[in-house]
């Protein structure tokens, strides 16, 4: 993964002065305590979930103790290669499989414990959908409008016919297909396609919209509409997203990128917009971060451990404000 910045200056090193005394640190754990944790105002929260699949007597762990914290209001992009566990997630955010172990909560809904009539209204109400292969989102003989207006009626929308198909009309609007409205899907580009499609998923008005590599089958300029589309929707509608991708250029626009590796979720790259107080000149700073469990456990990037050659055992050491990680150097003393 690529980044325009990097990490702060190198720290004063081994040899600096003494770290912060147990005093400080009693203090900050305490100033800590008093905080409210991160999760507190997350609309998605994965607690160190497990999904193993068993085929022929042959266990595979899809995810391996995930956590994931998604906030109310954000885009955001989940990358990793593939097998790495990302439509696992996906099917089990969207209600469609249950975890093995962990905890997994989606506005409000646990998704361990849920029965089977409120799963059922989750999958209608709380999330919306948008699958890689365009023809798994659209039933093939409506027309686009029919097609948003279906999850409304199975919804038991409290809307009538005519406010139903306003709203229709209304989505295919804002994401640019009103065009399409009297066609059936054969009769649109993959693209027009895609886009009904997120129109079908904000139907119910979903908390939460998934989208499993939803650019996948296009080419790279569609798949710049599509993303804008997930664009408009979250700026206008407030819709909290999740998009699984490998599409850098769709990674590179969002201004959180989460990247999932054996079933965990290892980094992430936050991006920010930063103005220049002199020139007024924008630029955008990525800077990476990896997940830090409750073990107090970290993944360093490969990139990074590579680079200068760490393997096995690290020498740490506290500063005031950081912690440096350094290669073993044990030997040459
Ligand atoms: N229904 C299933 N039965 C058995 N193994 C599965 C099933 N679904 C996924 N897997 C396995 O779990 C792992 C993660 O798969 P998946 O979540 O599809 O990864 P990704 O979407 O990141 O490519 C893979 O090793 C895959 O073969
Ligand atoms: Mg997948």
């Amino acid at each position: 993964m690529t980044t325009t910045d990097s990490v702060g200056p190198a720290g004063p090193g081994p040899t600096g002065p003494a770290g912060p005394s147990f005093a400080d640190l009693a203090q900050r754990a305490a100033d800590r305590r008093d905080r409210p944790a991160y999760g507190h105002d997350a609309l998605i929260t994965c607690d160190r979930l497990v999904r193993i699949f068993s085929t022929d007597g042959v266990e595979v762990q899809a995810l391996q103790g995930l956590d994931l914290l998604v906030r109310e209001g954000e885009l955001m992009a989940l990358v990793g290669a593939s097998g790495s566990g990302k439509s696992t997630l996906m099917n089990i955010l969207a209600g469609l499989d249950t975890p093995t172990a962990g905890a997994a909560r989606v506005a409000g809904h646990d998704l361990l414990t849920m029965g089977a009539k409120d799963r059922l209204g989750y999958r209608r109400e709380t999330v919306g959908f948008v699958w890689q292969q365009t023809a798994r989102n659209l039933l093939p003989y409506l027309t686009a409008a029919q097609n948003v207006t279906l999850p409304m009626q199975l919804g038991g929308s409290r809307k009538g016919r005519r406010a139903q198909a306003q709203r229709a009309l209304e989505l295919l609007e804002l994401l640019e297909v009103a065009e399409c409205r009297g066609r059936r899907p054969f009769q649109m580009s993959g693209g027009q396609q895609q886009r009904v499609a997120i129109a079908v998923a904000l139907a119910n008005d979903p908390a939460v919209l998934l989208a499993d590599e939803p650019t996948g089958e296009l080419d790279s300029h569609t798949a710049e509409q599509i993303f804008a589309a997930f664009r408009t929707a979250n700026e206008r509608l407030g819709t909290t997203i999740v998009i699984v991708t490998h599409d850098q250029a769709v990674a590179g626009e969002v201004r959180r990128t989460v990247a999932i590796r054996d079933g965990r979720t290892s980094t992430e790259v936050l991006r920010r917009t930063e103005v220049d107080a002199t020139t007024g000149h924008e630029t955008v700073v990525a800077r990476e971060y990896a997940m830090l469990d409750r073990a107090g456990r970290l993944q360093l990037p490969a990139e990074y451990t590579e680079a200068l050659g760490m393997r096995d055992r690290v020498a740490l050491e506290l500063e005031p404000d950081h912690i440096g990680v350094w290669p073993d150097d044990s030997e040459h003393h």
